[in-house]
């Protein structure tokens, strides 16, 4: 499978805050890309990189063979990039409008208002909402809906432009255990069957030894390891890394 994005040497830094230093990773289509490390080790900063929220110092980005180094974070989504947050972005109005609006990211303002862009944004909504399991919240309002719901919520969004690669930040940080169970089977729904690219920030390690065909581990802005999950988890950079001496 051809490499879908690659980011290269990348630098980033927050005035004598070293975020990133140097970092690479490539990832081929239909892959799924384990991305670990401790707290503040740069995983978030990483995303942010690769999605625009954040400005690498140096570095290069290229995804589907372009670079998109310079281009700002709604070009990189209307080009197939989604990404979900630690803490979901959820904005006021009902479950349904929360999930509808991301149609908008990768189709014209005006095709999305039109009846047409209607038509075709509430047949996928309708999809989306029976694959994250939201039907019962549907017209809800989100003010005070719990994170699993949220999480859920933000997934579908992102879905609802199709990116064929989807930058997932602990998707099942402050979730239970059924909600977890839930969120791993839409991953690897959409990894497996719907041959989404994806990059997944996670703690626990029993769930990226059993979905990640690689991957990658940060410290304190380094990448330290690279490879298979089985292989990484038992480095002694990496349990050093995890645990100290
Ligand atoms: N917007 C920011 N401003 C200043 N420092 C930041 C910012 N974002 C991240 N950092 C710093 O960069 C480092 C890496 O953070 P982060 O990428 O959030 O780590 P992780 O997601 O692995 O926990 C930390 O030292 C963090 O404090
Ligand atoms: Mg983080």
């Amino acid at each position: 499978m051809a490499v879908i994005l690659e980011a290269r040497d990348i630098h980033l830094r927050f005035g004598g805050v070293i975020a990133l230093k140097g970092v690479d990773i490539e990832i081929h289509e239909g892959e799924l890309l384990a991305l670990v490390g401790p707290n503040g080790s740069g995983k978030t900063s990483l995303l942010n990189c690769i999605c625009g929220f954040y400005k690498p110092q140096e570095g290069r980005i290229r995804f589907k063979g372009h670079d998109i180094t310079k281009l700002p974070p709604h070009r990189r989504a209307s080009m197939g990039i989604g990404r979900t947050f630690q803490t979901p972005y959820i904005f006021h109005g009902t479950v349904l409008d929360n999930i509808m609006v991301g149609y908008m990211t990768r189709n014209p303002i005006l095709k999305s208002i039109s009846y047409r862009g209607l038509e075709e944004a509430r047949e996928k909504v309708e999809k989306l909402i029976d694959f994250v399991e939201l039907e019962p919240y549907r017209d809800e309002h989100v003010e005070g809906l719990p994170m699993g719901i949220r999480k859920k919520i933000e997934l579908a969004r992102i879905l609802m432009w199709d990116p064929e690669v989807i930058l997932l930040d602990e998707p099942s940080s402050g979730l239970s255990i059924d909600e977890k169970r839930d969120m791993a089977r839409y991953i690897i729904e959409l990894n497996e069957v719907l041959g989404k690219t994806i990059v997944l920030v996670e703690h626990d390690m029993s769930l990226v030894h059993d979905l990640a065909d690689k991957t990658v581990v940060l410290d304190a802005g380094v990448k330290i390891a690279e490879g298979k999950p089985e292989k990484v988890v038992k480095e002694a950079i990496v349990i050093k890394a995890y645990i100290g001496e």
